[in-house]
């Protein structure tokens, strides 16, 4: 599929912007995570956040992704200053906004594939629905677990159960899903497979993907790669289509 075009025709809309982004965690002893960071992602890139373990990668990420809220500067979700919301209104962009997937699924082991990647619109709507089955399966089919949606998670491989999370991030049409290492717990082989799943669910749904990794031979693979060290970004690479 084609990649949207933006409706001015100026290019694609940024749905991040992060201005002089600081964190700092502790009262007595102030540790500063983050040291101003400026971020924008547009609709529908693919970028990866690298750096050594302790540079604020996850810390950042879970900025952008609403879980947590910035010490200094702001972030802009879909043109929404996030700082500005109340929580109820916070969680709500997150619901209908955004997908997480985590180098530790965190799928409930209770639950089987679907149920599981029904859970977010659950979340969102309340009571279930056929059409929240329907949608679910047609995502596990799509990341190529169609057979296994009854299967309780647990009695999936690892790479099984991270499609799974990568089917429920996707499952609410996120604009941008955020992911923590989503291989980190992968052997190589499985760690490709599930890295060209991310890809093509940009290519094909144009969800934009901002992606923490340590793997060069990951990182490498992406348009563009913002490098963080010591809570700042050390250098960036985009090679993004504009
Ligand atoms: N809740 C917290 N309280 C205090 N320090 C924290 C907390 N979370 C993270 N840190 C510290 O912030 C730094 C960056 O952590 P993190 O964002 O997890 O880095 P990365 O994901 O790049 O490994 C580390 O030094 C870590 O110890
Ligand atoms: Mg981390």
């Amino acid at each position: 599929m084609a990649e949207m075009p933006a409706p001015n025709g100026t290019g694609r809309g940024v749905i991040v912007r992060a201005e002089r982004i600081g964190k700092t965690y502790g009262e007595r002893v102030v540790t500063e995570v983050l040291k101003g960071i400026d971020f924008e992602l547009k609709q529908g890139e693919f970028c990866a956040l690298t750096g050594p373990s302790g540079s604020g990668k996850t810390t950042f990420l879970n900025l952008v992704g609403l879980l947590d809220q910035p010490t200094n500067g702001r972030i802009l979700i879909d043109g929404q200053d996030t700082g500005a919301l109340s929580d109820a209104a916070r969680t709500d962009l997150r619901g209908t906004r955004l997908g997480f997937v985590f180098q530790f699924h965190h799928l409930l082991p209770a639950f089987t594939a679907l149920e599981n990647v029904m859970m977010p619109l659950l979340a969102q709507h309340g009571r279930p629905a056929a059409w929240m089955r329907e949608k679910a399966a047609a995502l596990l089919d799509e990341v190529g677990l169609s057979e296994r949606a009854r299967y309780r998670v647990t009695d999936l491989s690892g790479g099984q159960q991270q499609r799974v999370a990568v089917a429920r991030a996707l499952v609410a049409d996120p604009m941008l899903v955020l992911a923590d290492e989503p291989t980190g717990n992968l052997d190589t082989e499985t760690s490709s497979q599930v890295m060209e799943l991310l890809r093509d669910s940009n290519r094909h749904r144009g969800t934009a993907f901002l992606i923490v990794t340590h793997d060069e031979g990951i990182s490498s693979q992406c348009p563009r790669v913002i490098h963080m060290v010591d809570g700042r970004v050390d250098w960036e690479r985009n090679d993004s289509p504009t």
